[in-house]
């Protein structure tokens, strides 16, 4: 099955598929084992900052190798890329999906460079996600900060079917309400404005940001129309408090192979729940 007919049968029968950042192996390995074990689809999301420091081929390699290894399809997706030169490269690389994220830019500088993207992806028949609305935060734990998200930051519905029309992107990434990271107090998603959207266009639907967020609100945007969910923040939290809680346990252990398995399965543990909430298991074989 290609990624778009995953995202079809999503749309169709009411699931999401999540996209799961990393930056480390160990991430990498978790949410392929938990992808593996619930023959759940997922995506592999690679940010810029996380692709330079993982590296692009050797992420490919890597998931190639664990593809090999478990039997099993990952699709990669190079997440909220700005530069034109590391999406090509990711497009020639063998990328399953490319999101352009334009968010920062007028409307009609996003449209013109979106489109651009989608040009190049389609004669390799890549997936391009698009991104209307400004999605605040980043893919970090704020213990204190409070989020505030101003209304002229969400999707505008009256621009969504010009945009998807004029780019013919895939999917689209909207912002209703959700932010990247995780806060003491999350905000409210607008299902309401989620509705509108929806029925402005046929493209597939993002939720970024989705870690924080109760089951019970990423479940109903998937009732309201979403097919993908981006995790990072999760997965980094848990990296980081099972490492530490690993290297505290086993004192002056130096074996990095008798450290880490716990935190691959610690990470696994996390992707599971979320594959149970998009209700993604047993869609691939
Ligand atoms: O693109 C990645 C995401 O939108 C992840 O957001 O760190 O809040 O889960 P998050
Ligand atoms: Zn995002």
């Amino acid at each position: 099955m290609t990624l778009r007919e995953i995202l079809k049968r999503a749309k169709r029968e009411k699931w999401a598929i999540g996209q799961f950042n990393f930056s480390t192996l160990e991430q990498l390995r978790g949410i392929a084992f938990a992808a593996k074990k619930n023959l759940s689809p997922v995506i592999l999301g690679l940010s810029q900052s996380e692709a330079d420091f993982f590296g692009l081929e050797e992420a490919i390699s890597l998931v190639k190798a664990l593809e090999k290894k478990l039997k099993f399809k990952f699709f990669l997706n190079l997440d909220h890329g700005k530069d034109l030169n590391l999406i090509r490269k990711a497009i020639d690389s063998g990328f399953e999906a490319v999101h352009f994220d334009g968010s920062s830019l007028s409307f009609k500088k996003n449209l013109e460079l979106t489109r651009e993207v989608v040009k190049y992806a389609k004669k390799k028949k890549v997936l391009v996600e698009g991104e209307l609305g400004y999605l605040r935060g980043e893919s970090r734990f704020f213990s204190k900060k409070k989020v505030k998200i101003k209304k002229e930051d969400l999707t505008k519905p009256e621009e969504v079917e010009e945009f998807v029309e004029k780019t013919k992107i895939d999917s689209l990434a909207i912002a209703i309400g959700n932010v990247h990271g995780i806060y003491p107090t999350m905000p409210k998603l607008d299902f309401e404005r989620l509705k509108e959207i929806r029925e402005k266009t046929d493209a597939f639907l993002v939720l970024h940001g989705g870690s924080g967020f109760p089951s019970s609100q990423l479940e109903k945007a998937i009732n309201f129309g979403v097919q993908k969910i981006n995790i990072n923040t999760e997965l980094r939290v848990v990296w980081r408090k099972s490492l530490e809680k690993q290297l505290k346990k086993t004192k002056k252990e130096v074996k990095p192979y008798l450290i880490l398995p716990k935190v691959i399965s610690e990470i696994q543990k996390e992707v599971e729940k979320y594959i149970f909430v998009f209700k993604s298991r047993k869609k691939l074989c």
